[in-house]
């Protein structure tokens, strides 16, 4: 089986790609990455010498680039984790959003058209369901929900969500979608919430909490979520949506205050500073489908999930400093200086 993984160079497309390589042997994985300033090769350094893995440095929008990839691999599976993804950052300028998460997911399902595909599965959010709101802890997001997005971000990944859904109804193509609640975990990017308070933290720079820190997200571990997205590679059934989420919610200054305390540190560091505009109140997946259907519960627990992936940023100081040092200076600069 051969499986092309786009975005493998960022967050979470990296961890599936060690899921993969470890728990099927004989797959060959091929990445697809940009490398945009979210994309490291050095995080996938552990894997660059293994015989079943490839790794392209492509942009998902550039046709000729996808296609040659299509010619020369002749994939089975194409798992699409390449996206522009901080809220944050659409807010700034939805421009690139809009072109990565919308057009480069509609030029991989022209190459798998063309050359042909068992699965084309896209990694999505549950952030194209909107917000719940926070004093009706009994709702929660289903597969059912109406899309309902609230920022540029999430918006691009609807607009991706039923492009995929109009690709299988109308060309036939095989496809399935997940919608995964907040990833927390190893080789996640220093501008996201927790692993910016473990880093500002080891630091002993402010922590800077967003509104009163009271909205609410479903923190699930990396590996679960890869986990889920295997299952659904194997046994998901074509044009169906699956809901990942582990009913782990929790606020924000709640999450903060335990990195705090794992890092044995005071709370003096935290900085209330103004909200993100259109703020998403609260995230919550019902998992009930995937389960049923496929079996998948999550595994690790958020207090164990959380203390891993401190003593991971802690070992892998050289990983971080190493993002932290370059463009991600200006980022932050502009983004929290007088906020
Ligand atoms: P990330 O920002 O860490 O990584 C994105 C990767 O995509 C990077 O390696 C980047 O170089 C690559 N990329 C960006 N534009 C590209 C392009 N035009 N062509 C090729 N590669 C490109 O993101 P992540 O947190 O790993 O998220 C992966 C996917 O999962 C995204 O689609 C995101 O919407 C979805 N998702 C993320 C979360 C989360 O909590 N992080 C939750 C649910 C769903
Ligand atoms: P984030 O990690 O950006 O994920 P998302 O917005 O996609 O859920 O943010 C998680 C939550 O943390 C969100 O409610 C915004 C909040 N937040 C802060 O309070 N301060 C920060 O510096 C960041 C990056 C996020």
């Amino acid at each position: 089986m051969t499986v092309i993984v786009t975005g493998g160079a960022g967050f979470i497309g990296s961890n599936f790609i060690f899921y993969m390589l470890s728990n099927h042997p004989c797959h060959r994985i091929i990445c697809l990455d940009k490398l945009t300033y979210a994309g490291n090769l050095s995080t996938l350094e552990p894997v660059m010498n293994n015989d079943n893995f490839r790794f392209v440095k492509a942009d998902i929008c550039d046709r000729a680039a996808v296609e040659a990839v299509f010619n020369d691999e002749r994939p089975d599976i194409l798992v699409n984790f390449a996206a522009e993804s901080h809220v944050d950052r659409s807010i700034d300028d939805p421009s690139v959003f809009l072109s990565t998460n919308i057009l480069g997911t509609q030029t991989l399902m022209d190459a798998c058209r063309k050359f042909g595909i068992r699965r084309y599965h896209q990694v999505s959010t549950d952030e194209v369901y909107g917000d719940l709101p926070l004093d009706r802890p009994d709702l929660f997001f289903t597969e059912q929900t109406p899309l309902h997005t609230s920022s540029p971000y999430s918006a691009s990944k609807a607009g991706a969500d039923l492009l995929v859904l109009a690709y299988h109804r109308t060309y036939g193509l095989d496809v399935t979608i997940s919608r995964c609640s907040n990833n927390y975990g190893p080789y996640h990017f220093p501008e996201k919430l927790i692993p910016l308070m473990i880093v500002n933290c080891l630091k002993g720079k402010p922590l800077p909490v967003y509104g009163e820190g009271k909205n609410v997200r479903d923190w699930l571990y990396v590996e679960d979520h890869c986990k889920a997205i295997d299952l659904i590679l194997q046994k998901g059934r074509a044009g169906e949506v699956y809901n990942i989420g582990g009913h782990n919610e929790m606020r924000n200054i709640d999450i903060v205050r335990l990195i705090c305390k794992y890092l044995g540190k005071g709370e003096e560091l935290i900085t209330y500073v103004a909200d993100r505009k259109g703020h998403d109140l609260r995230y919550a997946i019902d998992p009930s489908k995937i389960h049923k259907e496929l079996g998948w519960l999550p595994e690790t627990k958020f207090s164990d999930g959380l203390r891993k992936t401190i003593d991971w940023y802690l070992s892998n100081q050289a990983w971080w400093e190493d993002i932290i040092s370059g463009d991600y200076q200006l980022y932050y600069e502009k983004h929290y200086s007088n906020r």
